[in-house]
């Protein structure tokens, strides 16, 4: 009795490993964006791919780089672009964007910093239910910060 206990537990364990595991699927990427796109008012902030994100940060300038023609560059609160991942979420990938300085270029006004500006956007987050064999992605609000600001502390 012992010795068909062992396999009969491993295949049982097997079986319910395999069977949660097939019970709930993720959903097609298709299926997510097209729910995200019926929600958006708009898309296009999502799409952010023209903003490209460092490779590495960046690190704060000593003065205003005036020679580039890029608004985050000639900002004396200047920013940059790195990427916001969370596997449970969807878009996975977010670009956001990051202040390269505590406080601002030129001034030497310690009352000066730079502030992130955020913008509320909606993205779908995973959830543990399941419907029609797919996990259900829920709308949620998230603060992405867009761009850098200086202002007085
Ligand atoms: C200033 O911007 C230009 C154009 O984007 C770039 O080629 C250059 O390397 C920048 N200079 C500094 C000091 O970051």
């Amino acid at each position: 009795m012992k010795k068909l206990m062992f396999p009969i537990v491993l295949i049982l364990s097997f079986t319910l490993c395999q069977g949660h595991r097939s019970r709930c699927k993720h959903p097609s990427e298709d299926n997510l964006r097209q729910k995200l796109y019926r929600i958006l008012p708009d898309p296009y902030l999502l799409d952010r791919s023209e903003h490209i994100p460092d490779v590495k940060m960046k690190k704060c300038p000593t003065s205003v780089n005036t020679s580039s023609e890029l608004i985050q560059d000639r900002s004396i609160s200047p920013w940059s672009y790195r990427i916001n991942e969370d596997l449970n979420r969807y878009p996975r990938q977010i670009v956001e964007a990051y202040c390269l300085c505590k406080g601002c270029v030129t001034s030497k006004e310690s009352s000066m910093v730079s502030e992130p500006f955020h913008k509320d956007i909606p993205v779908l987050y995973k959830s543990s239910k399941c419907k029609k064999s797919r996990y259900v992605y829920k709308l949620r609000y998230i603060k992405v910060a867009h761009f850098c600001i200086c202002r007085f502390h």
